[in-house]
Formats: C-alpha cells, sequence, structure tokens
C-alpha cells in the first residue's frame, strides 16, 4: 500500500517539531526503569495456596519527559506494574529504578491516578486536593488557590465543599485528576484515568494533559484500554502481552504537536498507528481470553 509508506513518512518528517523534553537523545538514562521485573501472588484455591504470576521478566524504559502509553488486555499486570512502580508493592525478583535508583516505597516525587478513585470520604473535594499539599508544605492561602485552579480545570467550580459520596463516579476521578495534577509532581503515573468520564470531557481532560505535558516537561506513564486514546496521548506505546505480562512491542507515535494540529483524530497516520496497534493487541486479547483467569482479575475488553 504506496498511500500508507507517504502517510508515515509525512508524520515522522513533523515529529521534528515535538517539544525539546520529550526527544529524549538515544542512550540517555532511562527516568524510569523496569529492569527483569517479575511479580507473583500468592493465591487461595479451595484449600490449596498456589503461586500465580502477574508479570514476568518485564523491560521498559521511560525516557525523560517522555509520555509513554500502555495497553495491554485485562487482566494482563498493568495495575500491578504501576502498583510497583509507586512503590506500594515490592518485586517477585528484578528492579524498578527512578532516575537510576531502585524504588523502595512511595514517594513524592510520583503522582498516582488510581484506576478506581481513591479520594479521602470524610474530606470535601477541595480538602481532598489540599492534602499532598500540605504533605509538601504549602501554605493555606496558595493551597486554596491551587485546588480551586485545579478543580476548575477539571470543570468542577462549585463542588469544591462537595464530599466524594455526594459525587458522581466521573466526578470523583476528575477531582483525583486534579489532585494529581495539583501536586505537581515530576513523573505522573495514571491508570485508565479517563475511563470513566464521558466522550467530551475525555477529549477536553486530554487536550489539557498534553498542554501540561508540554509546557511542565513531566514523564508521564499512562495506562489506557483506549486504543485512539494512546495513539492521541502517546510518543509510544507500549503493548504488552497477555498475562503473564511482558512487552510484546513499543510503538513510535511520530504525530505532530496535538495542540497545533486541526484534528489529529482523522488523519491517516492516526488510522493507521491504530490499526497497527489493535492487531498486536488482538492476538493478546485473544489469548488471554482463553486463559484461566482468576475472578480478581476483572473482565473489561479492549475497545
Ligand atoms: N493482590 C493480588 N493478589 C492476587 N492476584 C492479583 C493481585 N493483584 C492483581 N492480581 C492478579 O494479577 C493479574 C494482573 O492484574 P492487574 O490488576 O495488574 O491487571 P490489569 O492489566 O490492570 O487489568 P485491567 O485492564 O482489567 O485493569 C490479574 O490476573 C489479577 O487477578
Ligand atoms: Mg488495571
Amino acid at each position: 500500500m504506496g498511500e500508507r509508506g507517504s502517510g508515515l513518512t509525512e508524520t515522522a518528517r513533523r515529529a521534528a517539531g515535538r517539544p525539546e523534553a520529550a526527544t529524549g537523545a538515544k542512550g540517555e538514562a532511562a527516568k524510569i526503569r523496569f529492569q527483569d521485573v517479575t511479580k507473583r501472588f500468592r493465591v487461595r484455591e479451595g484449600k490449596e495456596v498456589k503461586e500465580f504470576t502477574a508479570v514476568d521478566g518485564l523491560d521498559l524504559d521511560v525516557r525523560p519527559g517522555e509520555f509513554m502509553a500502555v495497553v495491554g488486555p485485562s487482566g494482563c499486570g498493568k495495575s500491578t506494574l504501576l502498583d510497583l512502580l509507586a512503590g506500594l508493592s515490592r518485586p517477585t525478583s528484578g528492579q524498578i529504578l527512578l532516575d537510576g535508583r531502585p524504588v523502595t516505597g512511595p514517594g513524592m516525587d510520583r503522582g498516582i491516578v488510581f484506576q478506581q478513585y481513591a479520594l479521602f470520604p470524610w474530606r470535601t473535594a477541595q480538602a481532598n486536593i489540599e492534602f499532598g499539599l500540605e504533605a509538601k508544605g504549602i501554605g493555606a492561602r496558595e493551597r486554596r488557590e491551587l485546588a480551586r485552579h485545579y478543580l476548575a480545570l477539571v470543570g468542577l467550580s462549585g463542588f469544591e465543599g462537595r464530599y466524594p459520596h455526594e459525587l458522581s463516579g466521573g466526578m470523583k476521578q476528575r477531582v483525583a485528576i486534579a489532585r494529581s495534577l495539583a501536586f505537581d509532581p515530576e513523573v505522573l503515573l495514571m491508570d485508565e484515568p479517563f475511563a470513566a468520564l464521558d466522550a467530551q470531557t475525555r477529549e477536553s481532560l486530554q487536550a489539557e494533559l498534553l498542554r501540561i505535558w508540554e509546557q511542565t516537561g513531566k514523564t508521564i506513564l499512562f495506562i489506557t484500554h483506549g486504543i485512539d486514546e494512546a495513539v492521541y496521548l502517546g510518543q509510544r506505546v507500549a503493548v504488552m502481552t497477555a498475562r503473564p505480562g511482558r512487552i510484546k512491542r513499543i510503538v513510535d507515535i511520530p504525530l505532530g504537536r496535538r495542540s497545533e494540529e486541526e484534528d489529529v483524530r482523522s488523519a491517516a497516520a492516526f488510522g493507521e498507528l491504530r490499526h497497527e496497534i489493535w492487531n498486536e493487541l488482538r492476538e493478546e486479547v485473544r489469548l488471554s481470553q482463553t486463559q484461566a483467569v482468576p475472578s480478581a482479575a476483572g473482565g473489561r475488553a479492549v475497545r
């Protein structure tokens, strides 16, 4: 297909205009490195306790300032990776390095948006956002202003005083996103942060996240079920295998700055990249569906 080749060449040329923070030179030290990481869980099966391998010998490097998207079948170990990087659990073997140093626990250098909104139920939306800012030692007035600014950014002005149980699922997730952005960490770990949102809100938050990334040079690891979302946001998309999770392939996304494009999603190159990733993923999804999956794995299909 001649058209296919020329489309990609065109986008490759435009890629030269990408933000500087993102075009890490080859050989540059990784910001995040998963080095031969294996994670096993002990699970009960009747009276027996069995070892269950979620992630097996996984290697992945994320460059400083890179926006890396990760896709993979449900239950392949994506959230497990994020927990490991967040320092909330330890690998069974291998190691996770942040700026060349092993991750030994949670830290203020990483901000996390969990797959399921994790808000303090006894704190209002405003106070939830202020929580991390308090830990950073930011004064009351600035905390209040920052919290209001980021609530407005996610479209929740007027909801400052609401408690989580008074908010919808999507609204809770938006508070969690606002909290992680207000905290302003160097590394942002996001586990399907936009999955629960309506299409319009999702698109505007995607654009906003890109804008923030372009302006701040944060390193972002973004897990998603949406191939479109991965292609739109990522500079590279890591495709994971069916469980036990490994990186199957990393696809470069040589699209220009999204903010300067009219409608990136309808470009021919966008469709080609989408198709390429879909092809890689299809096989893994089929494999994962034939596996005996424990009930804890959840049952979402790839969009
Ligand atoms: N604490 C745990 N104990 C036992 N098994 C676990 C635990 N956490 C995760 N698992 C298992 O590890 C595998 C990977 O889970 P994980 O949550 O990382 O998948 P995922 O790729 O995030 O899936 P999804 O796309 O559905 O969110 C699953 O089979 C799950 O059942
Ligand atoms: Mg998950």
